[in-house]
């Protein structure tokens, strides 16, 4: 590990964002050399009147360190940032925090080695306010000697874990974790609107939605269970049931003047498994649908999803003729009153569909020798 003089255990952080900034307070309060950097002049001040040391330019940060550490914006500012200090940080090891994808990180992970850089790829499970608190909790892949020579450094931050040489997957799972969290969020905040809209306080709701979902997070050995052997037939609640019950939820969102557009996303799911044959079978085959892949993506079908429709009705161990479904979905009129802009048409879906692109671009990001293709066509 190249040394060039500098103090052993120095660490230079590049992105004093809300983030950045408490990632180095800990590091100071641990008692680390920290040299800061940031884009922006002026985010350091109160980082160097506690001792951290103010680096001018990107080059000045990475040549006082052993360990330059990235929390920048995304994985664009992270290229735009490290690119024209490439050779500089040759001997040296780089720990990248900001969020990216595992691709992304895979990219980052061999620009790295091309140069003699010893890469970790980061992921951090907690807000600036939990970083140094039992429940912040960070990710790690990479280069495994790294991992374990910085791994006291990482815990002044939280519990540390390593994911493996793979330089995408602790990214991988910080993304995978993500999901679901966005989606509650964003189921709670489609109930709260429903039943605001009747003049109940969201802070009455929020105690029973948690009361509800902490105890539904205790299906999930269940649910992964039948996911993991592939079998979907047996007890639970079957997929024309949840679309049924998804239609309702969807009409009540109308009727109160709210969007359904949460809903509509995972009844896209259900009815698709429907149309593919599977509705006597358990909802929990809406991740068949997901890993068939995106629609319009060519490599749609690669996934079991996909694969499970070719074969037959079913995957693993059942019988190949169940009955499929063949009557139409059950669907409502929408009452007077409703969402406005929701217009409700026999036999048509009462609501929008959704139709999913994404809105921005990190770039481009050259492809990694022997790792998945971008699906979905993201990147472009
Ligand atoms: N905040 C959280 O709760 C949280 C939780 C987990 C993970 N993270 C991840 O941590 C990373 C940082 O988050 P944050 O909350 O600190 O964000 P932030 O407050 O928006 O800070 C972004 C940082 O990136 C810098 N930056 C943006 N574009 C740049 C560019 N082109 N070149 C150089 N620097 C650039 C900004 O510099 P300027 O000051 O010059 O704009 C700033 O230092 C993100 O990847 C985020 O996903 C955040």
């Amino acid at each position: 590990m190249k040394n060039d003089g500098v103090t052993k255990g120095s660490v230079a952080l590049l992105g004093l964002g809300t983030m950045g900034r408490v990632l180095a307070e800990r590091l100071l309060d641990a008692g680390h050399p920290v040299t800061v950097w940031n884009r922006t002049p002026g985010r350091d001040t109160a980082l160097v009147e506690r001792g951290a040391r103010r680096a001018e330019t990107v080059r000045e940060a990475v040549t006082a360190a052993t360990t330059i550490v990235t929390c920048l914006f995304d994985h664009a500012s992270v290229r735009e940032t490290l690119e024209p200090v490439g050779a500089d940080l040759t001997g040296r090891t780089l720990v990248d925090l900001t969020t990216t994808t595992p691709n992304e990180a895979r990219w980052l992970g061999g620009w790295a080695e091309e140069r003699g850089i010893e890469h970790l790829d980061g992921a951090i499970m907690a807000t600036p306010s939990m970083i140094g608190a039992p429940e912040a909790s960070l990710l790690y892949s990479g280069s495994a000697e790294a991992f374990g020579r910085h791994r006291t450094l990482f815990e002044v931050w939280g519990s540390a874990t390593y994911d493996g040489a793979d330089h995408g997957a602790a990214s991988l799972f910080d993304l995978a974790l993500l999901s679901g969290m966005y989606t509650m969020f964003t189921g709670f905040a489609h109930g709260a609107a429903m039943v605001t809209s009747a003049g109940v306080t969201a802070e009455e709701f929020a105690h029973r939605s948690a009361r509800l979902l902490s105890a539904m997070t205790g299906v999930f050995p269940m649910t992964a269970k039948v996911i993991d052997e592939g079998d979907y037939t047996g007890p639970g609640q079957s997929l024309e049931w949840t679309a049924t019950a998804l239609d309702t939820i969807a009409r009540a969102s109308a009727e109160q003047g709210v969007s359904p557009g949460p809903i509509e996303m995972t009844r896209a799911l259900v009815l698709a498994q429907i149309e593919a044959g599977y509705g006597n079978e358990n909802s929990d085959r809406i991740y068949e649908e997901l890993r068939a892949g995106c629609p319009g993506d060519p490599r749609r079908g690669e996934g079991p999803g996909r694969a499970a429709r070719s074969s037959g009705p079913h995957r693993a161990g059942s019988p190949p003729d169940r009955p499929r479904a063949t009557s139409p979905l059950p669907r409502g009129p929408m009452l007077e009153g409703g969402c406005p802009g929701f217009s409700h048409t026999e036999g048509d879906t009462p609501w929008p569909r959704f139709s999913w692109s994404p809105t921005t671009s990190p770039g481009p990001t050259p492809p990694v020798p022997g790792s998945p293709a971008p699906g979905c066509g993201w990147p472009p």
